[in-house]
């Protein structure tokens, strides 16, 4: 069945999502209903209130998914899900539903590690628009709310296989973006604010020290062991104390209690309330964290001599991400991919385009499996 349509169900943290793709290469449609609006007024995503959310929406949104793309539930070929990693209860309403479906209808059940499908994001696409030749090995920067991970991809039989080269040791980038964004009363999420606000700012303002990376394991200190992991906690405190010593407090509060006003703050909105000290400071954040995550992809690209770079994830939507990366990986003779916007943030089209491999290999999923929150590729 060269041609198999797979439908995908995402549902790992805040985006209730479900798409149809034929081949793993054809996007026929693609919904995501995001709870933004849910989990904003706490700062953060609340793990029940995104569970909740999740069964209020996966019907429709299947229904959409499969109404957009010309198909009925008969007409799929498999049913792909995401097992994780992610919240549990929020995994679990997903799984929950794909099961229910594949057990009635009779169809294969796949599942997919979130990660890889935030991989296959970029080869969807880019196959999509022709033919696409990889060289091998891809090494690939997945960076998200919950993510900052490098790993190293070779192609295999069927698929491809990783091998995990370098972690954030704490805080994921999305989450020091949402942080600082949390910090400093500009909204949430905070990486899409951020990066409409820090071209107004000078990205030199603020010195952050570079992040300080300790061996993973006391007593066996390598280079290859430590070099291209990542650490985001200490540039949250960083800001934390500039925020302090410098007295921006009730600059902060006034526009906490402005922004409150606003239903729906956009970054203009967001912008009429910042000071040119305080957009400094976010060009400054942003500069440091693009700097940092840009040189250590380079450089473990370098050292494991990758011939293709992709980088996806949520904040693979950074307008000075993409752009930096653009520049220096050129500079390296580097081709390097990213997914378009819609695609770098959390949806079911890169669920249904990693499942495909794996149903040409028929890697069908057992019917006892269940969420897995800490899923590692
Ligand atoms: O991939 P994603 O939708 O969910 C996870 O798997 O985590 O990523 C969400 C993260 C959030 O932390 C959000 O602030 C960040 O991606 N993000 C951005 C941008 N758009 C979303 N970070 C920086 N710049 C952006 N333009
Ligand atoms: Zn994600």
């Amino acid at each position: 069945m060269a041609d198999a349509c797979i439908l995908g169900i995402e549902t790992s943290c805040d985006e209730t999502a479900a798409a149809v793709v034929g081949a793993g290469e054809r996007l026929l449609s693609n919904v995501v209903s995001s709870q933004i609006a849910t989990h904003q007024p706490y700062g953060g995503v609340v793990p029940e209130l995104a569970s909740r959310e999740h069964l209020r929406a996966i019907v429709p949104v299947v229904r959409q998914a499969l109404a957009e793309a010309g198909h009925s539930y008969q007409s799929i070929d498999a049913i792909a899900v995401t097992q994780g990693p992610g919240l549990a209860g929020a995994l679990l309403v997903g799984i929950s539903y794909a099961k229910a479906v594949a057990y009635a209808l009779d169809k294969p059940l796949i599942t997919v590690n979130h990660l890889e499908g935030h991989i296959h994001a970029v080869l969807l696409e880019e196959k999509q628009k022709g033919e696409f030749q990889v060289a091998f090995p891809v090494l690939a920067l997945v960076v998200s709310g919950g993510h900052t991970h490098l790993f190293l991809a070779e192609e295999q039989e069927h698929g491809w296989r990783y091998e995990n080269i370098g972690r954030t040791r704490d805080d994921a980038a999305g989450e020091a973006y949402d942080k600082v964004a949390k910090l400093l009363a500009l909204g949430y999420p905070g990486g899409p604010v951020i990066d409409a606000l820090a071209g107004h700012g000078n990205p030199r303002a603020v010195k952050f020290a570079p992040a300080q990376i300790k061996p993973r394991n006391r007593g066996t200190s390598s280079e290859s062991q430590t070099a291209y992991d990542f650490s985001f906690s200490g540039i949250k405190t960083a800001v934390l104390r500039y925020v302090q010593t410098e007295d921006m407090r009730s600059a902060i509060d006034l526009r906490r209690q402005a922004l409150a006003e606003v239903a729906t703050a956009g970054p203009e909105d967001v912008m009429t309330y910042c000071d040119q000290k305080t957009l400094d400071l976010i060009a400054s954040f942003q500069r440091t964290m693009v700097d940092d995550l840009v040189s250590k992809t380079l450089a473990a690209a370098r050292g494991r001599d990758a011939r293709t770079l992709f980088v996806t994830g949520g904040v693979a939507a950074n307008s000075e991400l993409r752009k930096t990366f653009e520049t220096e990986a050129a500079r390296e003779g580097l081709p390097v991919y990213f997914p378009s916007r819609k695609l770098s943030t959390d949806n079911a089209a890169m669920i249904a385009a990693a499942a495909y491999p794996k149903f040409l290999a028929r890697d069908f999923a057992a019917a006892e499996f269940s969420a897995e929150a800490s899923l590692a590729l």
